[in-house]
């Protein structure tokens, strides 16, 4: 298996305590799981594109499924997304076209073909955005660990396509 260069993913969601970091924990642990070709190479972060919850742990319902299906969230705390992430990550990849929308607002020109919607990574996946579990029960955090899971097998197959084309 070649080496895969540097690189960086930040997932990216509204208040950054249930998609985005799921969706890190998600990518972090599938990334590790492929052994040196890319677990050496990838680092990975998350962030909202809104200030409510910053400095908080992931939301308690996203931790203990994520946990079921062992991975561990609970090291990760909220953050806003700042003017140098466009410089820092090579892919920036929202979970809604909300989400998308505020990035692109703040993006500058000339990073923009970094930003992205997640669920673009997903291959054949019919749904294009990843609902927004706050209000919700229990199955919403699971869907949002299934679409995760599979938009990450999919980066992970394009993080790999990219290493080897250059
Ligand atoms: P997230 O979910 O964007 O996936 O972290 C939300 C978390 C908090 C709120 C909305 C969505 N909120 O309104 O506080």
């Amino acid at each position: 298996m070649p080496k895969v260069e540097a690189v960086h993913v930040l997932f990216v969601c509204l208040g950054n305590i249930c998609r985005s970091p799921t969706a890190e924990g998600v990518f972090r642990h599938l990334c590790e799981g492929e052994g040196e070709g890319i677990g050496s190479s990838v680092t990975v972060d998350s962030a909202g594109t809104a200030a409510y919850h910053i400095g908080k742990p992931p939301d308690e319902r996203a931790q203990a499924a994520a946990l079921q299906r062992g991975i561990d969230l609970s090291g990760q705390s909220a953050r806003r997304v700042v003017a140098q992430d466009f410089d820092r990550f090579d892919y920036i990849l929202a979970m809604d076209e909300e989400n998308l929308q505020n990035l692109r607002n703040i993006c500058p020109p000339q990073r923009m073909s970094r930003v992205s919607l997640f669920l673009d990574f997903a291959p054949g996946q019919v749904i294009r955005e990843v609902p927004d579990p706050y209000y919700g029960g229990e199955e919403g955090f699971e869907m949002v660990l299934d679409l995760a899971e599979a938009a990450s097998r999919g980066l992970i197959d394009e993080v790999r396509r990219r290493s080897v084309s250059r």
